[in-house]
């Protein structure tokens, strides 16, 4: 792997001295990255303490100036390169010097790519699981993802600002371009900026999540209030000029969003079968990863005749099974996401269930052929027990952390199950993020 060292940054020694002098905050001092940890920065070891420096690359030797504390170091930001790294790129996006977003557009394709795996080996060494097969990363294209969720906020004379935050702190950068978004989503962004000059008073500030759907965008605006007759008129006249698919409100993150306009039916397909999703729903960030995650399921699990889908949203797993002539039953705390799968194919059965607070037990495991499960970051350890104590023959794991996913593994592992095959999915791109399906069987019956 091109010079990219261990990629948690653990293993990196720090200096014998005793406690470092306290740092100056805006000093400038020079220093030697090591590795890259976890969140894509380089890291490095200076007098003043650990350093995490984002856009640089192991053996580089950079300038940087000295800001605030930062775990168990300091963030420092690069200010001069004294030499640069052979696993160096230029980054596509203007943007990337400041942007949030992403993290990883100055390393090479195989530096970038030695990088998503070795996070994927690190966690499964961290959690002493061996898997029998890592199938290559799989890449999806720039341009793929379907949804972005822009911060907005309105200055006095001046055009609203839309975009993401900064890397550090809560200012928004004004997004012109951005190589990681559908095209559609950018290109919808100057009306998005002319109907939030319109809406917004001076220094309000909102959320605004877009994606990209069969039938056109769906528009989700966070308002902390009903919107009054005046707003949704503005709305109305938005969805219009911008000929969105449906442009709908929800009083914040995590609440269900009400249609304020519906100018199309809106819907996400799953292998050929379109959804009418929710608006807000959960989807997996691009189409090409989510085709990939259904491939991985659809060939582990497809010969099992009963099939339950745990944490299946609107069915991105259950309506594919299901197309494939499967009986899948559909469990998720997300009820109106259940509905549209079960309305889109027959085949399906739905329970609404928190299954963080209650995981479908062995028992009701009973008779399945195989489960799917793909519960939020955090993972799911509890729902994780209960199918390590299950009889089900197949288990097929989706996770976008592979920390919490190897820790449920590990419990998997520990009931009897192996690891046959993980196929790492390079959805969330130039993000140190990576999204993988896994696949289990039972290799010895319950102690
Ligand atoms: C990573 S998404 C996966 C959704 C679906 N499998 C897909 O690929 O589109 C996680 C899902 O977990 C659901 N979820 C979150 N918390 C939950 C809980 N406590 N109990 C049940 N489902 C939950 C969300 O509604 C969401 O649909």
């Amino acid at each position: 792997m091109t010079g990219i060292g261990n990629a948690a940054g653990h293993g990196v020694r720090r200096p014998r001295s005793a406690a470092p002098p306290p740092p100056t905050p805006g000093g400038a001092i020079e220093a030697v990255v090591l590795a890259l940890g976890s969140h894509g920065d380089g890291i490095a070891e200076s007098a003043c303490g650990r350093l995490y420096i984002p856009r640089t690359l192991p053996g580089e030797r950079v300038r940087v100036r000295l800001g605030s504390r930062r775990g168990d170091g300091l963030a420092a930001e690069p200010i001069e390169w004294l030499s640069a790294a052979e696993g160096r790129a230029t980054p596509p996006c203007r943007h990337f010097s400041r942007c949030g977003g992403c993290s990883l557009q100055h390393l090479s394709a195989e530096a970038y790519q030695g990088f998503k795996l070795e996070r994927l080996h690190t966690a499964l060494a961290r959690a002493r699981i061996t898997a029998s097969a890592v199938a290559p990363l799989v890449l999806t294209p720039p341009g793929g993802r379907r949804r972005a969720r822009f911060a907005a906020v309105s200055r006095a004379r001046r055009r609203c600002s839309v975009g993401f935050r900064e890397r550090r702190g809560h200012a928004i950068v004004d997004v012109v371009e951005c190589p990681v978004l559908d095209h559609r989503l950018v290109t919808a962004l100057p009306a998005l900026r002319d109907w939030l000059d319109d809406l917004l008073t001076t220094g309000q500030r909102t959320e605004v999540t877009v994606t990209q759907l069969d039938g056109g965008l769906d528009v989700v605006l966070d308002w902390p209030q009903p919107p009054t007759v005046a707003v949704r008129e503005r709305c109305a006249a938005f969805a219009g000029e911008a000929d969105l698919g449906r442009l709908s409100w929800r009083a914040g993150p995590g609440l269900p969003a009400e249609p304020m306009v519906q100018r199309r039916p809106v819907g996400a397909s799953f292998a050929g079968t379109i959804v009418a999703v929710p608006a807000g729903c959960f989807l997996q960030a691009s189409v090409a990863g989510e085709g990939a995650l259904i491939a991985a399921v659809l060939d582990a699990a497809v010969d099992a005749r009963r099939i339950v889908d745990l944490f299946s949203g609107a069915g991105t797993f259950a309506v594919s099974l299901a197309a494939a002539g499967r009986h899948v039953l559909a469990i998720d705390s997300d009820g109106s996401a259940l509905a549209a799968a079960a309305s889109a194919r027959p085949g399906i059965t739905t329970q609404t269930r928190d299954l963080l607070a209650r995981p479908l037990a062995a028992s009701e495991l009973a008779g399945f052929a195989a489960a799917v499960f793909d519960p939020p970051r955090a993972g799911a350890a509890a729902q994780a027990k209960q199918l390590a104590a299950s009889g089900v023959p197949t288990v097929v794991a989706v996770s976008c952390n592979p920390q919490t996913f190897a820790r449920d593994a590990r419990l998997l592992v520990n009931g009897g199950y192996g690891l046959e095959r993980v196929v790492p999915v390079d959805q969330f791109l130039w993000s140190p993020h990576l999204e993988l399906a896994a696949i289990f069987r039972r290799n010895r019956q319950r102690p």
